[in-house]
C-alpha cells in the first residue's frame, strides 16, 4: 500500500520525466520504500503519447546503471493532482500549463525540480535537451540524479511522520 506518490512532469514526456521517473524509482528501490512511494510521469504535451524514451535518454540513463525502458508517454491530467502527493515540473513552462491544468488546491503540491530540490546548482529548470547534442542529456542526467537525493531525503521525511 502506497503512502507518498511523487509524479515527473516535462513537455513530451520522453526525455527528460522520463529520467527523473527512472532516477528516482531506482533511489527509491535502493532505499527498500518501492512498496510506500509510487513514482510516474508524464507530458504536458500528447505529442509523444504511447512512446517509450528517447533513445539518447535511455542510452545515456543505461550507462549509469537506470531503465527506462518500461516508460510509455501518457499526458498529465487535472486528475493527477488528485491522485499524487507531488506533481514536479522539469520547466517553468511546464510549471506554468500544470498551474493552469489544476484546480483550486491543489498549489503546495506543484513544484519545480531544480529550484525546489538542488537549488545550490545555480539554476532552476531541467533544460530541454531535444533539440541539442548529447552533453544535454549527460547534464540532465546529473542534475536528477542531484535533485533526486534531496528529493528522496524529503519524501522519507514525510513518511516518518505519517
Ligand atoms: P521532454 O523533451 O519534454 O524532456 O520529453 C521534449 C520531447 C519532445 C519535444 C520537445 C521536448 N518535441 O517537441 O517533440
Amino acid at each position: 500500500m502506497y503512502h507518498y506518490s511523487v509524479l515527473f512532469v516535462c513537455l513530451g514526456n520522453i526525455c527528460r520525466s522520463p529520467t527523473a521517473e527512472g532516477v528516482f524509482q531506482h533511489k527509491v528501490n535502493q532505499a527498500g520504500l518501492e512498496d510506500k512511494i509510487k513514482v510516474d510521469s508524464a507530458g504536458t504535451s500528447a505529442f509523444h503519447v504511447g512512446e517509450p524514451p528517447d533513445k539518447r535518454s535511455q542510452q545515456e540513463a543505461q550507462q549509469s546503471g537506470y531503465d527506462l525502458s518500461y516508460i510509455r508517454s501518457r499526458k498529465a491530467d487535472a486528475k493527477d493532482f488528485v491522485d499524487f502527493d507531488l506533481v514536479i515540473a522539469m520547466d517553468l513552462e511546464n510549471y506554468h500549463n500544470l498551474s493552469l491544468l489544476k484546480t483550486n488546491g491543489y498549489d503546495d503540491k506543484l513544484k519545480l525540480f531544480i529550484r525546489d530540490y538542488a537549488p545550490d546548482l545555480g539554476i532552476e529548470e531541467v533544460p530541454d535537451p531535444y533539440y541539442g547534442g548529447s552533453d544535454g542529456f549527460t547534464k540532465v542526467l546529473e542534475m536528477i540524479e542531484i535533485a533526486s537525493d534531496k528529493l528522496l531525503e524529503e519524501v522519507k521525511g514525510q513518511l516518518d511522520e505519517a
